[in-house]
């Protein structure tokens, strides 16, 4: 039984590794193509996109794909949604594997916002020294905040032909230890952070070093996302391909 897994994500690497072990199931991971050296996993991958929904339904027909798990990022709703609607066409059983969203606690200053629009109106009068940490494909939103320095952090440089907000680009790949984080925001004197409320672990430390520092942090909500089956786990999604 082949099973096609929408990845990108760590969780969607380890269910890969994970359910590629029961036998009689071969899996087969898709990856957006977004970053040039995506971190190595010993399971067929393919890269880049299907061309749509249309697209995605010739490639599971054309693979016998049986089973269809969405594992991407939680902000990754373009590709959900066509992953929802091809599996519904292929008459295949479909899984959304969502890792929770961060729930602020006692003493955050979150300020939660729909959109990166929203997250651009907010800026000014909050700060002039802002943690963009957002990765590449949305700063360019950010350029027109002419009187905000920026601290950005992406994998790879943002595209040359989009504009680039005022500021500093560190080139990293998380997970990003608090220690690291705390003295990061401490460096750069930063003021305020944008985030996108990502969940899970690897990144959560600059949430908790902003929390420490008393700084208020951006959070941008998650887009929505298809109906469906889902959970919010590795070992629940594993259970899942074996009880299908
Ligand atoms: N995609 C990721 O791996 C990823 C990882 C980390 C964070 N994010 C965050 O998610 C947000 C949106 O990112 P996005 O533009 O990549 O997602 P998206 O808006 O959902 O996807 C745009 C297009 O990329 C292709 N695509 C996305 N994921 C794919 C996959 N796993 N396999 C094959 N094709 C895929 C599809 O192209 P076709 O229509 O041609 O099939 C899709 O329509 C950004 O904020 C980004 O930082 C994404």
């Amino acid at each position: 039984m082949r099973v096609l897994i929408l990845g990108g994500t760590t969780e969607a690497s380890q269910l890969a590794v994970k359910a590629s072990t029961i036998e009689g199931i071969e899996v087969i991971v898709s990856l957006a193509g977004r970053t040039s050296q995506p971190a190595k996993i010993h399971v067929p991958t393919r890269i880049g996109g299907f061309s749509g929904t249309e697209g995605l339904v010739t490639y599971l027909r054309n693979n016998a794909i049986a089973l269809l798990i969405d594992a991407t990022h939680p902000f990754a709703a373009q590709i959900s949604f066509n992953g929802a609607i091809a599996a519904k066409i292929c008459g295949i059983p479909h899984l959304m594997l969502v890792r929770p969203p961060w729930q602020p606690i006692k003493g955050d200053r979150w300020i939660e916002v729909n959109d990166f629009k929203a997250a651009v109106a907010v800026l000014p009068g909050l700060a002039k020294r802002v943690f963009l940490a957002i990765g590449r494909q949305e700063l360019a939103a950010f350029s027109y905040l002419e009187d905000i320095w920026f601290l950005m952090r992406t994998i790879e440089p943002p595209a040359s032909d989009k504009p680039i907000p005022k500021g500093h680009l560190l080139l990293e790949r998380g997970p990003f230890d608090l220690t690291e984080e705390r003295q990061l925001l401490k460096k750069y004197q930063i003021e305020a952070i944008v985030s996108k409320n990502s969940g899970g672990e690897a990144t959560i430390a600059k949430i908790i070093a902003a929390r420490e520092l008393g700084l208020p942090a951006v959070i941008i909500k998650r887009p929505i996302m298809p109906e469906g089956d889902r959970v919010t786990d590795v070992d629940s999604a594993f259970k899942w391909i074996i009880g299908n």
